[in-house]
């Protein structure tokens, strides 16, 4: 028996991964986080499977219903919204789990920062403009942050914000990122992203708060950066016409000649 924890994705029901799918079709068991997760993915569990909300339960209860499983030795679909590796709480069912000497695995989920780049048609690392994302939130009422991951040490590195769980402190959001970004500097707010009622607005650091409208409470995400909306950047080197690298020698000595044996990445056979 097997608890299997499956990334849900963002809200589309066909953004589950197929190996999320396969799973939750063949376990006789699903808990699920219902705050978040998609009901429609429901639709995918066998007939007849136990199929409990999470939401309004306690860790215990949650456990209790693991274990219960267990002993029927039934697997388990746990799905979480989005992907396990950030705000599930998984990491302390996994603990419970280790102490019952139950087996778990994981099937990771398209995150909710990856939905809201595609829904604002973004890639959010642009060469030479931003090379890195921070997945980051403000303090909540259950969850204080570490000293050291303030939303402003983070803002004086002027990488990309993704800042999760902050929707409704979005002018303290807005007075914290000013200093270090500037009031012009490019912000986006993803409500909802991937649902049909996904909800996009564009501003700027200076005018975040103004732009939250009153109906985009909680699963929202705030994105903050250069990169946003940027049209003069420079192109990657990797594709250059003269860029030498192991999969496209360049050149009368190209650097990975050695390497006339790469794979063809179309085709997975040596090159010739
Ligand atoms: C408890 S966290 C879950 C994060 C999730 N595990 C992930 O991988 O993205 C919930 C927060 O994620 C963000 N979020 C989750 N789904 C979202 C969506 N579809 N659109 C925008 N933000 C979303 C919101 O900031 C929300 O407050």
């Amino acid at each position: 028996m097997t608890v299997h924890f499956i990334g849900a994705g963002p809200g589309a029901a066909d953004l589950i991964t197929v190996r999320g799918r396969e799973l939750l079709a063949r376990c006789p068991v699903c808990l699920y986080a219902g705050s978040l997760v998609p009901g429609a993915l429901l639709a995918h569990c066998p007939p007849g499977a136990r199929i409990v909300n999470t939401a309004p339960l306690s860790l215990d209860e949650i456990v209790a219903e693991m274990a219960a499983a267990h002993a029927r030795g039934q697997d388990v679909a746990r799905l979480h919204s989005g992907d396990l590796s950030v705000w599930s709480a998984m990491g302390e069912q996994l603990r419970r789990l280790r102490a019952l000497g139950i087996d778990y695995s994981l099937t990771p989920g398209v995150p909710a920062f990856a939905a809201a780049a595609a829904a604002l048609q973004a890639e959010l690392t642009l060469p030479g403009l931003c090379q890195s994302v921070v997945l980051t939130r403000t303090p909540g009422r259950a969850s204080a942050m570490p000293e050291g991951e303030r939303l402003a040490a983070f803002a004086a590195t002027g990488a990309v914000l993704a800042i999760h769980l902050s929707i409704h402190v979005a002018q303290q959001v807005q007075d914290e990122l000013l200093p270090h970004y500037g009031a012009d500097c490019p912000a986006a707010i993803v409500w909802r992203a991937s649902w049909p009622d996904e909800t996009i607005v564009r501003s700027t650091v200076g005018q975040l708060a103004q732009a939250v409208a009153s109906h985009m409470e909680r699963t929202a995400l705030i994105l903050v950066g250069r990169s946003l909306q940027a049209e003069h950047f420079a192109e990657s080197r990797l594709y250059a016409a003269d860029y030498d690298r192991r999969y496209r020698p360049v050149g009368d000595a190209p650097r990975f000649a050695h390497d006339a044996q790469a794979l063809d990445t179309a085709t997975d056979r040596p090159r010739r």
